[in-house]
């Protein structure tokens, strides 16, 4: 007998504005049709001004519990990931606490820019098979549009606002790979490159500074990071890229996931993609992705799902589940 955590819920947030490549194109030197074909982005929400990184985390967070039926307070734990906390202390995972209405347990930030996801999964899916926690919320929430270079025509048409969250609750599995729940995970950094995808401010250096990324570099690091770290997964599950029925990957750019998939052997029906939605959102796509792929009716119960993804560090990482 294994404990596992089980995803029971799953809920997202996105601001109201949504605004499509057409409106760079005032005033950048960009075109909606670079923007769709260099990166698969067609629109992006940004959130409305003094919406914050907790309100959007709070509103996926209600969202989640309602599709689980559990009350805040019966949550242990908030797992939130993010690059874009309201406010250097404390944590945005407090002031979801605080606005769910959850007075007990703890709740805590992950950092790990785009990878937090996968990395937030992680841990709370450690938390749940030690026993410190039954239920936990694990949240992506982010406000990149408050660190874009709006002159840097390289960057600020990529990233978007949003946010997503899922309940995983601890379950009792045969140990087998047919359990519902985590199976396997694989987290990886080499902050050797963190050159290549950084924000040129912060608390340290008394400024917020602006996102800064070569965008090429980082695509040459992804496709062969993003197929090895699903693989190492698979395989750690004692399971391999045939048992896969969804790729759930971190939607930075369509090109790169369509070379993991095909690094991976596996078609574009087996990927959910929303990335011409919501262009990227760091640790929120890959919540974003599974909430939108279960609305859409593509991920059911049992379905053998493994979410990748990469970004500032560079960390990277990946997490097999059956749903
Ligand atoms: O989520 C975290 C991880 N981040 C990523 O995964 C992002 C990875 N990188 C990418 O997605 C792609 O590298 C980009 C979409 C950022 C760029 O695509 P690319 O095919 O790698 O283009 P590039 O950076 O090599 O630039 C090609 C050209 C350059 O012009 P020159 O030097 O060839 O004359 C850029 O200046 O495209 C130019 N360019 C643009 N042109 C029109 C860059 N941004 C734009 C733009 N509109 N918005």
């Amino acid at each position: 007998m294994t404990r596992r955590a089980v995803v029971t819920g799953v809920g997202h947030y996105l601001p109201e504005r949504v605004v499509p490549n057409s409106e760079f194109e005032a005033t950048l030197d960009t075109t909606d049709e670079w923007i769709r074909a260099r990166s698969g982005i067609e629109r992006r929400h940004f959130a409305a001004e003094g919406e914050t990184t907790s309100d959007l985390a709070a509103n996926a967070a209600r969202a989640a519990l309602a599709d689980a039926g559990v009350s805040a307070e019966d949550v242990d734990a908030i797992v939130l990931a993010t690059s874009t906390a309201d406010l250097t202390f404390p944590s945005a995972a407090t002031m979801v606490q605080a606005a769910i209405g959850m007075t007990r347990g703890f709740a805590f930030d992950v950092q790990a820019v785009c990878a937090g996801f996968v990395y937030a999964l992680s841990n709370a899916s450690a938390l749940i098979a030690s026993g410190q926690a039954d239920k936990v919320l694990v949240i992506g929430a982010e406000t990149f549009s408050r660190i874009m270079d709006w002159t840097d025509r390289s960057t600020c048409v990529l990233f978007g606002d949003g946010a997503g969250a899922l309940l995983l609750e601890a379950q009792t599995g045969e140990g087998t790979t047919d359990d519902r729940g985590i199976l396997a995970t694989d987290l990886n950094s080499d902050g050797r490159y963190k050159d290549l995808l950084y924000v040129d401010g912060g608390v340290s250096t008394q400024s917020t500074g602006y996102l800064r990324m070569q965008g090429n570099q980082v695509f040459r690091h992804a496709i062969e990071k993003l197929a090895r770290t699903a693989e190492t997964s698979l395989e750690r599950a004692g399971l391999t890229n045939d048992d896969v029925d969804w790729i759930v990957p971190h939607q930075a750019n369509i090109r790169i996931i369509q070379g993991t998939a095909k690094k991976m052997g596996l078609g574009m029906d087996k990927v959910i993609v929303t990335v011409q939605d919501h262009g990227n959102t760091s640790a929120a796509s890959i919540p974003l992705a599974l909430s939108v792929g279960k609305q859409r009716g593509q991920i059911k119960p049992g379905d053998l799902i493994v979410t990748e993804a990469i970004g500032g560090g560079l960390a990277w990482g990946s997490v097999v589940l059956r749903w």
